[in-house]
């Protein structure tokens, strides 16, 4: 029989969330994330107690970095847990070290080998390891080559190697499929944590407590009573000083083809037979592969792109996207992106699906609205106009997590003048806590072995095919252009042609 003891799925589900030890090493350090998150994330997890006992991060990277110091820093000012308890701290740091090594050099590998040995005499970690390749793309291969070459990639589950992989996971479907065999040549599937951080989120994942855990909601779940549906990521920061990689990845790269085909998917998907990895990835990839594929020759009518030009944010004056450093005056980068979708299934046949992101929108915001149909027949007028304004559920993923239900509702008077309200319901003031950080679930999950909110390789395969095609068609339309692609001025919706997308359907989008 299957105790909770030797089932880390079982114990995740009944929040007995302990993994066995093993230690952590994160290739690319130095970086950015390891500071701003990664660190801090398994900070505040060993403050939760949830780390194992004799838990070790091993720091990688090329340049020697006074790395335990550099954590200090790094968790005192992006720990959710702060201040930084320092007894605690001591204890987390013993586990901290450091090895310095180029990733295509043999001989760190080697060293990176003996290093963890000692640790699992000294820890007790016994041979487990999370490999965390969070390093620029152009070292992924050399990192999950090496590793296999120096033997560090266990056969079996005892003890378990896995590895997580940040994003982006290739370019376009060809580099990704490449970088999948490379992956394959050396992994099994089920060592592979592709990371995509919005499956960390608690909204996100809400989407599936929501629509499976409910018994109203998913009857209405389908063509026949949703009119459209719109989804939209909107940052207020600009490319934050990430010019060269930004000017060669664009939106549809950086957020559409990862974060918002996850929302999309966790939205779309029927309901899995079990809450478990492979049954409900099952589901999400079978969204992506209905996604009709855009033509060619005609992307222009299903796609917008848009650069922001200069502009004000928060009253501030902010460059335009050409005029930021790294970012060449001639990009033809987009950083505003609109889709018009459709899922070619039973469930959402028929019904559009328009997607949006962009920088240096008006606010920061990301929300999934559901639109449905209007009454068959008005009935009631509200100013004089009969009222066929539709019921909308909006689920806001971030900030002011939550979930409104527009509906109408009579004006107190003499008359039945329908007007629109909205039933709240927001998480701040349900729960009075505030929802844990997205790396911090999914560095726990990845230790228990639960791969239920990482990516699989068919998903990313299925949404690299839909947006290489429509890299594909840009790439034509661009051979055609004279001229930028569509501007917006910083600090607004981006370009009017996103407007026209949905006027053409006799639509506007939402402002959130
Ligand atoms: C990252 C993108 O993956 O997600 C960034 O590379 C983007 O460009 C970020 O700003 C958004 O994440 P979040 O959690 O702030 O919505």
């Amino acid at each position: 029989m299957t105790t909770t003891q030797d089932n880390p799925l079982l114990q995740g589900l009944l929040g007995e969330r302990r993994p066995e030890p093993c230690a952590m090493v994160i290739f690319g350090a130095s970086g950015d994330l390891t500071r701003r998150k990664l660190v801090p994330a398994l900070y505040t997890l060993a403050s939760e107690r949830k780390l194992p006992a004799g838990f070790a991060i091993v720091g990688m990277a090329r340049r020697d970095i006074p790395f335990v110091e550099q954590m200090h820093q790094a968790v005192a000012r992006h720990a959710r847990r702060r201040p930084i308890d320092s007894e605690l701290w001591q204890g987390f740091a013993a586990g901290l070290s450091y090895i310095p090594g180029a990733f295509d050099d043999p001989a760190a590998y080697e060293r990176l080998r003996a290093h963890l040995a000692r640790i699992d005499q000294e820890r007790g970690t016994r041979g487990n390891r999370v490999f965390y390749i969070s390093t620029p793309p152009e070292s992924f291969v050399d990192i999950i080559t090496h590793l296999g070459r120096a033997g560090m990639i266990s056969a079996g589950n005892e003890p378990f190697t896995r590895v997580i992989i940040e994003k982006p996971f290739g370019r376009d479907l060809q580099s990704a499929q490449a970088l999948n065999d490379t992956c394959l040549s050396v992994l099994r599937e089920e060592q592979i944590y592709r990371i995509d951080h919005y499956l960390g989120k608690e909204t996100v994942q809400n989407i599936l407590v929501f629509r499976f855990a409910n018994g109203i909601f998913e009857p209405l779940w389908n063509n026949r009573y949703i009119d459209n549906v719109q989804l939209t990521v909107a940052e207020s920061i600009g490319i934050e000083g990430r010019g060269s990689y930004y000017d060669r990845a664009g939106t549809l790269r950086d957020m559409v083809q990862n974060h918002m085909f996850q929302l999309l998917a966790l939205m779309a998907m029927e309901p899995p037979v079990a809450f478990e990895p492979d049954a409900v990835r099952d589901e999400k990839v079978k969204v992506l592969r209905a996604l009709r594929e855009l033509p060619l020759d005609e992307i222009e009518r299903w796609t917008v792109r848009g650069q922001y030009g200069p502009g004000y944010d928060q009253g501030q004056a902010v460059p335009g996207y050409r005029e930021e450093p790294g970012v060449s005056p001639s990009s033809l980068t987009e950083t505003y992106v609109a889709l018009k979708l459709y899922i070619d299934n039973w469930r959402w046949g028929g019904v559009p699906i328009y997607v949006r992101a962009g920088k240096r929108m008006p606010k920061r915001v990301s929300e999934i609205a559901i639109t449905f149909k209007s009454v068959p027949h008005a009935l009631l007028a509200q100013g004089g106009r009969l009222s066929q304004e539709p019921n909308v559920l909006a689920l806001r993923i971030q900030p002011d997590e939550g979930i409104t239900l527009k509906f109408l509702s009579k004006t107190p008077g003499p008359t039945m003048d329908p007007r629109p309200v909205t039933m709240d319901f927001r998480y701040g003031t349900s729960f009075g806590a505030e929802p844990p950080e997205a790396y911090e679930r999914l560095l726990l999950d990845c230790m228990l072995g639960d791969s239920t909110l990482f990516t699989r390789g068919d998903e990313v395969l299925a949404s690299w095919r839909f947006c290489t095609r429509v890299l594909q068609g840009w790439a034509q339309a661009d051979e055609r252009r004279r001229g930028p692609l569509p501007q917006y001025e910083a600090g607004t919706w981006g370009p009017k042609e996103a407007a026209e997308l949905l006027a053409r359907d006799g639509r506007a989008w939402r402002r959130p």
